[in-house]
């Protein structure tokens, strides 16, 4: 029988290649997202339109946190389980409006957990940040204390984090979360450095760099997250956390600029601004757990991925180019 799960924020920029992932391996996915406007909605749209053209896919418009909207899609659809992406993701922006990300990640994760439990579904994959580590010295390895959160974002995953294994420990539910280290690829979110960077040295404006772009992330390609998000709902099993990251050498913000002027021929012209309170000044992951246990390797290198990332824009620059930042 065709297994069946439910992928929340299916029309996000990480979500959307989860759910091409899971239909490549046969499952059907019913995928729930509320389209909201915290970056150009043009974006979830086209990657809508690419999902709606498979088969094996059910959209449905809604919020995670109303909870009746939550019950009504496990009354209809039946899920085996849940891959949760759906969530309020900027750092920088978690320090202007802290309440929505409680809001979206707390409760929302609570509704669906709630619900698990009410239809009796045990398997739950949760999406986590690699900014829970923030004021950690690197490479991060799941053992570490993070008890330091830089952002009402970083708390706010924390808290999913925290209630998953209430989850487990209450009601036996197998969980895996997946903590992320800065993902890019293509149709990427328009809030991160990447597009903003690529976007600003391809049409000649002056890129708005924070610091003096020493600071650096582990990068990681999108594909190879969503291979990863799914080794670890099929895998997941009692209560475990993986780091999903490049676990190459983070590269800094001057040598990416550096790559995409490359694949630009175009000179960036830099704009230094003051470091937000709420960034950290580098990330990198220790995922051998994720390669031990759920047998997973990023595949795709940092100039590769920057290199499709850049293809992207230029193909779909049409519309691309007007998207606001
Ligand atoms: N992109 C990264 O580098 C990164 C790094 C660490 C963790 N993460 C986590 O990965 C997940 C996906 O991130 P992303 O980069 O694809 O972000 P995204 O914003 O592109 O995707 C999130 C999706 O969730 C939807 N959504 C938000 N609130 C919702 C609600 N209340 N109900 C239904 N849908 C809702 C949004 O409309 C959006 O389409 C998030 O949980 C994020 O915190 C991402």
């Amino acid at each position: 029988m065709v297994k069946r799960v439910l992928l929340t924020g299916c029309c996000g920029f990480i979500g959307s290649f989860t759910v091409q992932n899971l239909i490549d391996k046969g499952y059907f996915v019913v995928g729930i997202d509320n389209m909201n406007d915290y970056y150009d909605v043009r974006l979830k749209k086209h990657r809508l339109d690419i999902l709606k053209k498979m088969e094996n896919f059910k959209f449905y418009h809604g919020d995670i946190e109303r909870l009746d909207t939550v019950n009504h899609i496990f009354n209809e659809f039946k899920p085996d389980g849940v891959i949760n992406l759906a969530a309020r993701a900027g750092v920088r922006a978690s320090t202007e409006n802290p309440w929505i990300y409680l809001s979206t990640n707390i409760v929302g994760t609570l509704n669906i957990l709630k619900t698990m439990k009410d239809f009796n579904v045990k398997r739950f994959v949760q999406a986590s940040t690699s900014s829970v580590y923030a004021g950690l010295k690197g490479p991060y390895n799941e053992e570490m204390k993070v008890d330091t959160p830089f952002s009402p974002y970083a708390a706010s995953k924390k808290g999913c984090e925290d209630l998953c294994y209430s989850w487990h420990h209450l009601y036996d539910f197998d969980i895996s979360v997946v903590r992320y280290f800065t993902v890019y690829g293509p149709a990427p979110r328009p809030d991160m450095s990447i597009f903003r960077f690529i976007h600003w040295i391809s049409n000649g404006q002056r890129v708005q760099l924070t610091g003096d772009g020493t600071q650096s992330r582990d990068f990681t390609y999108v594909e190879d997250i969503a291979e990863g998000t799914v080794l670890s709902y099929e895998k997941s099993k009692g209560f475990e956390i993986f780091n999903l990251g490049a676990g190459e050498n983070p590269y800094s913000m001057n040598q990416m600029i550096s790559i995409i002027e490359e694949l630009s021929g175009k000179k960036a012209f830099i704009d230094y601004l003051p470091v937000p309170r709420a960034d950290v000044p580098s990330t990198s992951a220790d995922i051998s757990k994720a390669k031990n246990v759920l047998g997973w390797k990023p595949e795709t290198g940092f100039k590769e991925g920057l290199k499709n990332t850049y293809k992207w824009y230029c193909d779909e620059s049409d519309w691309v180019r007007n998207i606001q930042l």
